[in-house]
Parts: C-alpha cells; sequence; structure tokens
C-alpha cells in the first residue's frame, strides 16, 4: 500500500465532517475520501445488527477506493461494529470512542463525567468501558438525545427549537455535577455553541475529533503510511442521497472547496 493513497472517513451523514475538519488541520498532507450515509440515517436508533451490515459495505465501498486506513467518524458504528470490522478487513481502522473516552479521563477534575450519544451508543455503554478501564473511580452519566442529528442534518443549528431540547437533554445531567461532558456523536461538536450556553464555563465540552486525528497520526506512521509530501488536496464525497445539499452543508463547515459529491448506491458493495 501507498503512502499517497488516501484516508477513507464515514459517518452516517454530515456529522463525521467534524472529524475531518480535524484531521485536515493535523495532518494536511492526507487525502480523504468520505462518506456519509444519508439515505440510511439516523444510525442511533437502529440495531446492533443493521449498523454492523451498513459498516460492512461502507468499508467495502472505501476500500474499493483503495484506502490507506479507514477512520469511523461515527460514534454509533465505532460502538457497534468497529471490533467486527477491524477483525475481517486487512486495513487498519480507527473509531472515534477510545480517543474521546481518553480525553474524557484525563480532563475530568471531579470523576464525574456526562456522556451524550445516540440511543445506541449510550446503550452500548462503550463509552462507560473505557472510562472505567482507564479509571476505575470514575461515575459516568449517559444521556441519549436523539433529536440532535436531524436537528443538525436540517441544518437548525442556531435555532430555538435546538435550544430548548439543548435544555431538555442535558439539563439532567448538570444535575449530578458533572464537570466534563463528552460530545458522544459527531453530529454534536456542530451544536457545540448551544450546548456551551446551557452548561455555562464550568463543564468542560470534549470533542473526540482532535484526539481521533491525532490517533489517525499515529496509525499511519506505525504502519509506515504518512504522506510525508504535501499534495494538491483531491479529496473526494460521496453519500447515499441528497448530495447537493450535502455539499452545501460542508462548504459551510469544511477549510476546502468542495466541488462535487457523488450520489453511491452503497447497497451494492
Ligand atoms: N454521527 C453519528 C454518531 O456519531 C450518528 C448519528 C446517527 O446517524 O444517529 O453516532
Amino acid at each position: 500500500m501507498s503512502s499517497k493513497a488516501p484516508i477513507g472517513v464515514f459517518d452516517s451523514g454530515v456529522g463525521g465532517l467534524t472529524v475531518v475538519k480535524e484531521i485536515m488541520h493535523q495532518i494536511p498532507g492526507e487525502t480523504i475520501i468520505y462518506f456519509g450515509d444519508t439515505a440510511r440515517l439516523p444510525y442511533g436508533s437502529k440495531s446492533k445488527e443493521t449498523v454492523t451490515t451498513y459498516t460492512r459495505q461502507i468499508v467495502r465501498f472505501l476500500m474499493a477506493k483503495d484506502v490507506k486506513a479507514i477512520v469511523i467518524a461515527c460514534n454509533t458504528a465505532s460502538a457497534f461494529a468497529l471490533e467486527t470490522v477491524k477483525a475481517e478487513f486487512d486495513v487498519p481502522i480507527i473509531g472515534v470512542v477510545k480517543p474521546g473516552a481518553a480525553v474524557a479521563a484525563d480532563t475530568t477534575k471531579n470523576g464525574m463525567i456526562g456522556v451524550i450519544g445516540t440511543e445506541g451508543t449510550i446503550r452500548s455503554g462503550i463509552y462507560n468501558e473505557f472510562l472505567s478501564l482507564t479509571n476505575p473511580q470514575v461515575k459516568v452519566y449517559g444521556k441519549a438525545c436523539p433529536l440532535f442529528v436531524p436537528l443538525v442534518e436540517e441544518g437548525l443549528i442556531d435555532d430555538p427549537i435546538t435550544m430548548e431540547m439543548a435544555r431538555r437533554y442535558i439539563g439532567e445531567l448538570i444535575e449530578y455535577d458533572i464537570d466534563t461532558l463528552v460530545l458522544g456523536c459527531t453530529h454534536y461538536p456542530l451544536l457545540r455553541k448551544t450546548i456551551r450556553k446551557i452548561v455555562g464555563d464550568q463543564i468542560a465540552l470534549v470533542n473526540p475529533a482532535y484526539e481521533t486525528a491525532k490517533s489517525l497520526k499515529q496509525v499511519l506512521v506505525e504502519h509506515a503510511l504518512e504522506n510525508d509530501e504535501v499534495l494538491k488536496s483531491d479529496h473526494k464525497f460521496f453519500v447515499s442521497d441528497g448530495a447537493e445539499k450535502f455539499k452545501r452543508f460542508a462548504n459551510s463547515i469544511l477549510p476546502c472547496e468542495v466541488v462535487e459529491t457523488k450520489d453511491v448506491n452503497i447497497e451494492n458493495y
């Protein structure tokens, strides 16, 4: 595998772009192939079996594009399917949960950590698992926020309805005296300003994207796959539905221009 090969990144929709942004910032020499499974979103309310089937198809699609490594930029798919696809495919694959849990364990001072995520991620108990391994003393309070993903996908980021939902979802976590809140869904960093207004300045917000990009860099170095030449960026974007809408959104958050987004029939993979 050539170090010039691209990196595959995927999510159920636009959320994984928060991870892409961080990868572009930390390792600008790398080329990204992104897939957003917009036709089958949300993943958060689906079963482990369904999300694993979707994840396998996307990994096959990305491998057909000759990627040198894959980032599952989706907490739900990382929670449900990372270990399965790591065992099945011969390419380095990383998720976002382990890096996010590591930062949260380092950040908390009082050992009280809140985690917000999709129903699937919270139900899986995966943050709890990783956090307790790092520090058995921590107490983890999870809260599923199922309406956040559709609100982001609809572009209602600064809308009063989003503020009201954030108040309902996060209000009860604040009661537990948490000092750290993990944004355990890659869509949520896009709601950071709203969430900050609800939690105030005393609670640290953890976005796993930063640590994920750092882990990716480390994995590339370990496999001698780091691209040391800065190439002319040739990032490519694919979705399973709504290519134009996705392109507009991507252009509003990424530091590069997204010229084209293509539709893919992912069920063929
Ligand atoms: N952005 C994804 C996550 O991090 C999933 C959102 C969804 O499709 O429910 O979990």
